[in-house]
C-alpha cells in the first residue's frame, strides 16, 4: 500500500487494532538488502511495517548532495514487493511534510554529534532529529529500526527518543555488506567497478585494526590505519575515530568494561563511505 499524505497514513492508524503493534523503518529511498534486513526484523516482530521513504532536506549540508540523491520510488517499491505483500510505504512530499517552511529543529545531543560526521557535516543531526521526531510523532511507531551502519546517527535517534520522551523502542540492526565487505549503501551504486573493489579495503583494514586493538593503544591503532590510507592510491581517509560506543567520546586511555567502536569516513573519487566495526 501506497500512502502519500499525512491525511492517508492517519487513515491508515484508525484502523490499526489495539494489539497489533506498528514497526517503522524510515529510510531515504534508493533501497538495497541492507534496507531490506531493517524491514525483515520489523516484519518478524510487528503485525505491520510502515518504510518510510523521503529525503530529507534538512540533513543535507551540500545542495549538490541533495540534488544527486537518486530517488526510485517504483523500484523501492518492487524490491519490497520481493519480501512481502502488506508493507505500507509513506512517500510523503516535502511541502507534506515541511509545508512552507523547510526548517530545522536544535537538539541538546550531548555531545554525541560534535564528533565524526557531526565535525564535517555541520547541522547534519538536528536534520535527521528533526525528520525522525515527525516521523515517529506521525506514524506513532511501538518499534523504529536503523542500520548499524550510520551509528553514530542510531544514538544520536536514542538520545532524542529519550529528550523528547517518545513512547518507541529503537532497535539497531547489523551492517549489511557486499560480498567483499563494502558495507551497503545507496552511494555504492555511484562507485566505478574500480573503486567498488578497492573499497573492500576500507572494511579489511577495520578488521585488523580490530586486531590490532587486543595488543595495542588506541593511538597506535590509530597512526596505522591512517598509514594504511595514506598508502592507497584510490581512497583517502577523512577520519579515523576509536570511540565510547555509548557517548561517542574519543578514547583517551583503553579502560576495563566500555565497549569502543572504531569509525571510518573514506573518500573514494567524490563519493564519501562511512564504516565502523565493533572493537572488544
Ligand atoms: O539513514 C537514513 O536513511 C536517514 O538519515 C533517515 C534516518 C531515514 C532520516 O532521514
Amino acid at each position: 500500500m501506497l500512502l502519500r499524505t499525512k491525511k492517508e497514513l492517519e487513515s491508515f492508524l484508525s484502523l490499526k487494532k489495539e494489539n497489533e503493534d506498528i514497526g517503522l523503518v524510515p529510510t531515504m529511498g534508493a533501497l538495497h538488502q541492507g534496507h531490506l534486513s531493517l524491514v525483515s526484523a520489523a516484519l518478524s516482530e510487528n503485525k505491520k511495517v510502515v518504510i518510510s521513504i523521503f529525503v530529507n532536506p534538512t540533513q543535507f549540508n551540500n545542495t549538490e548532495d541533495l540534488r544527486k540523491y537518486p530517488q526510485t520510488l517504483e523500484a523501492d517499491i518492487d524490491l519490497l514487493s520481493t519480501i512481502s505483500n502488506e508493507l505500507v510505504v509513506f512517500a510523503p512530499s516535502t511541502e507534506e511534510i515541511y509545508a512552507d517552511e523547510v526548517k530545522t529543529k536544535s537538539y541538546q545531543f550531548h555531545g554525541l554529534d560534535k564528533v565524526m560526521e557531526g565535525e564535517f557535516r555541520e547541522d547534519h543531526f538536528n536534520g535527521v532529529g528533526t525528520i525522525v521526531e515527525m516521523l515517529l510523532r506521525l506514524v506513532k511507531p511501538d518499534s523504529a529500526y536503523f542500520g548499524e551502519k550510520d551509528f553514530q546517527q542510531l544514538q544520536i535517534i536514542r538520545k532524542m527518543v529519550e529528550l523528547q520522551q517518545l513512547p518507541v523502542e529503537i532497535i539497531g540492526c547489523p551492517i549489511v555488506r557486499e560480498p567483499n565487505g563494502l558495507a551497503m549503501s545507496s552511494r555504492n551504486e555511484r562507485l566505478s567497478k574500480t573503486l567498488r573493489k578497492e573499497a573492500s579495503f576500507i572494511y579489511e583494514t577495520l578488521q585488523n585494526a580490530k586486531e590490532k586493538f587486543g595488543t595495542n593503544s588506541a593511538q597506535e591503532v590509530i597512526k596505522w590505519v591512517q598509514k594504511k590510507f595514506e598508502n592507497h592510491q584510490l581512497l583517502n581517509l577523512e577520519y579515523i575515530e576509536i570511540t565510547d560506543a555509548d557517548t561517542l567520546t574519543p578514547i583517551q586511555k583503553k579502560q576495563k568494561n566500555v565497549k569502543y567502536r572504531a569509525f571510518v569516513a573514506v573518500y573514494a573519487d567524490d563519493v564519501r563511505l562511512i564504516d565502523n566495526i565493533a572493537l572488544n
